[in-house]
């Protein structure tokens, strides 16, 4: 496995324990709605400790402070080549569970089994089958990890760079360390943008999500890209912030993702599904849509 270097110490790298500390927390911002009707509150939030608490806000200051505008498109350069590897698609799940959470082995699920439980979730409410493929892919980016990078340019909130940030994305009192707070360039509303010119124009933060959007574009119908891509922009589809960067196509589309993200959020289960009935199922599905091998 290729491990692409970078300037930043152990700390620096994984202040979570594990990714599931960040989904957990984005959990603990937006609670399932039918839990809270069934006061099943407690156990859904099982790991959210104080422990918990100072490792995400610590994640989210690194963050805030690295993921300026320049960084975003080093990373775009080095990742979108996709020169890394290539693998059949099934192997790239296997490649993706290589990535094991440390922290609670008992009660957490590998990477597999979040997606297969997002897809079946969404299969089980009757949507299209390319809907159902984007729950079983939609995290796939989070290999990003296993090429070395920190997790805070994997995983976390993503929210636009070259412009101000919200005030409405988490924890927004680190972006004061971040140097494109201060620079007239990239710090006022529209920064580098202009008004209405449409998310496909502006740079999200760097992780898991534009990286599999890209992975995917030539093979998913548009409302399903729409999901890949923009499935951790809260501040946009929990939050409705960054309107003025919005077209009409972007407006259209922000049903898909809102439709998709509860899947995301609120399918877990600490029971896995039973793999060997559905592996035909997903077999046939994935040679409907995707290429036999994938590339990184
Ligand atoms: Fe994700
Ligand atoms: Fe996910």
């Amino acid at each position: 496995m290729s491990t692409a270097p970078n300037d930043f110490a152990a700390k620096q790298v994984s202040p979570l324990t594990s990714l599931e500390e960040w989904e957990d927390d984005v959990l603990k911002r937006y609670p399932d709605p039918d839990s809270i009707a069934l006061a099943k509150k407690t156990d859904e939030y099982r790991n959210y400790d104080e422990h918990t608490k100072d490792h995400v806000r610590e994640f989210y200051r690194l963050n805030h402070t690295f993921q300026t505008y320049e960084f975003v498109l080093e990373k775009r350069k080095e990742y979108l080549k996709f020169d890394k590897k290539e693998m059949p698609v099934w192997d790239a799940f296997e490649f993706l569970n290589q990535l094991v959470d440390d922290s609670d082995p008992d009660t957490d699920l590998d990477q597999f089994q979040h997606l297969l439980q997002t897809s079946e979730a969404i299969r089980r409410d009757g949507h299209p089958d390319w809907m159902v493929l984007v729950g079983l892919m939609h995290d796939m980016g989070k290999v990003l990890c296993l090429f070395g990078e920190p997790q805070w340019a994997v995983v976390g909130d993503t929210f636009p760079v070259g412009c101000a940030y919200s005030d409405k994305i988490v924890y927004p009192e680190f972006f004061q360390y971040n140097p494109d707070f201060s620079d007239t360039r990239y710090n006022t509303r529209l920064g580098i943008y202009s008004e209405g010119c449409g998310l496909r124009n502006v740079m999200m933060s760097w992780g898991h999500d534009e990286y599999v959007y890209h992975m995917l574009k030539d093979h998913i119908p548009e409302s399903g890209l729409y999901m890949l891509r923009y499935h951790s922009f809260y501040s946009w589809h929990r939050e409705g912030e960054y309107d003025y960067l919005l077209d009409d196509h972007d407006r259209q589309m922000l049903k898909w993702v809102e439709l998709f993200n509860p899947y995301d959020l609120y399918s877990k289960n600490p029971e896995p599904p039973d793999w060997n009935k559905l592996k035909a199922y997903y077999q046939d599905l994935v040679a409907k849509y995707l290429p036999k091998t994938l590339k990184f």
